[in-house]
């Protein structure tokens, strides 16, 4: 397990004893994009994102709906899957909601336990636990609704020795830039309608058997033009955390109203993805064409040591370069983060990337909430939708 995995989990064991363990989950499986074009969709994320070739699907391993590229960077895997014909429902999600999430997989160790927990508990069924063989072993797949069109599919695949899943082949590309540090994925985000907030928090409870760690309301996030509501759900042993955000009511249009306009819909705003020098990660994603949010203004870094106080004497990072990179930083009891967010990754401004080093604390950066969301405003009105 990864120190950042560890890091994570420190000090957490108290928070999560309300946590039911019906449905132990082992990790993030993989994140499957619905897209319009995964091959060059593949590409980018390759190129930009370091991400390696993993695994191929389509119509040379005998598919004739769809074609899938995998790409892996340390623990994260990453499915990029696109439409071969207009009858297919993957090219009318794309249709409706453009490049987006479709899949969050969760890594189990019994996927039709997972399931059975889950449709009883009142989850609707996306997919009936379903075996998939190939020479390599089985892999047992079930799928739940979630938000929106969004579903997560439980793998098992402790039967399994091969790439990636049953139907994929090995993707041995002869362009393989560097990957850039990213390590696991450390939170994944849904944006869900008004007033539905908490409706999907019980979802996550009672189907789930998550626990809310930590609200956000809109006093706590918001500018001098708009707002939203934000509470974090977390499975059993903290691994999977997906906070869950509304709108809410400011003077201007909410940036999760923006992205339920565009999506048309609830669905994923952003994975954040650990890295252990954020320092590095950046400079190199920045170098290879990854935009990111503006920087905040000069002042928010010279506010930085009064507001970490007794963090600041831990902080190894040089606060000049951090600054230069435009780099959010904050701390919590346990220690301090440090965090960024990328533009929207297409041309919806929906899905978004973040990219986060813990440094002990386990907050999301509460403290960045109004520095991020007024870079995010200049963003808005730029495009007009503010
Ligand atoms: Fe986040």
């Amino acid at each position: 397990m990864s120190s950042g995995i560890k890091n994570v989990e420190y000090g957490l064991e108290k928070i999560f004893e309300g946590a039911q363990d019906f449905l132990p989950l082992l990790g993030t499986d993989h994140v499957e994009f619905y897209v319009g074009n995964a091959k060059q969709a593949a590409h980018f994320y390759k190129t930009a994102f370091g991400f390696q070739s993993l695994a191929y699907a389509g119509l040379e391993t005998g598919l004739k709906d769809r074609a899938s590229y995998v790409l892996k960077q340390d623990k994260i895997r990453l499915v990029l899957t696109t439409a071969l014909n207009s009858n297919s429902p993957i090219g009318e999600h794309v249709k409706k909601h453009g490049d987006g999430v479709k899949v969050i997989a969760l890594w189990v160790d019994d996927a039709r336990k997972a399931w059975e927990e889950t449709t009883t508990r009142g989850a609707k069924s996306y997919m009936e636990p379903t075996v998939e063989k190939d020479e390599h072993g089985e892999v047992v797949r079930a799928g739940i609704y979630t938000y929106g069109e969004t579903v997560h599919i439980f793998v098992e695949r402790k039967n399994y020795k091969g790439t990636f899943l049953p139907g994929y082949r090995e993707w041995k590309s002869d362009y393989n830039p560097t990957p850039v540090g990213l390590k696991f994925i450390d939170h994944m985000v849904g944006n869900v309608g008004w007033g539905e907030m908490n409706t999907w928090v019980k979802w996550y409870e009672d189907v789930m058997g998550f626990v809310n760690f930590l609200s956000f309301d809109d006093k706590q996030i918001h500018t001098e033009y708009s707002a939203l509501m934000s509470k974090v759900m977390s499975n059993g042993n903290g691994r999977i955390k997906f906070p869950i955000n509304e709108p809410a009511k400011g003077n201007k249009r909410s940036q999760i109203e923006e992205y339920l306009d565009f999506y048309e819909g609830p669905g994923a705003q952003h994975i954040a993805v650990a890295t252990d020098d954020i320092l590095t990660t950046v400079k190199q994603l920045r170098e290879r064409g990854v935009e990111f949010l503006s920087a905040p203004p000069q002042a928010y870094y010279n506010e930085i040591p009064t507001r970490l106080g007794n963090h600041m004497k831990v902080v190894k990072e040089d606060l000049t370069e951090v600054a230069k990179l435009g780099i959010l930083v904050d701390s919590d009891e346990e220690g301090y983060l440090l965090q960024i967010f990328t533009k929207p990754v297409e041309d919806r401004p929906t899905l978004f990337f973040e990219i986060i080093q813990r440094m002990g604390a386990r907050g999301f950066g509460a403290g960045n909430f109004k520095a991020l969301f007024e870079s995010i405003e200049r963003e808005q009105a730029a495009r007009g939708t503010l």
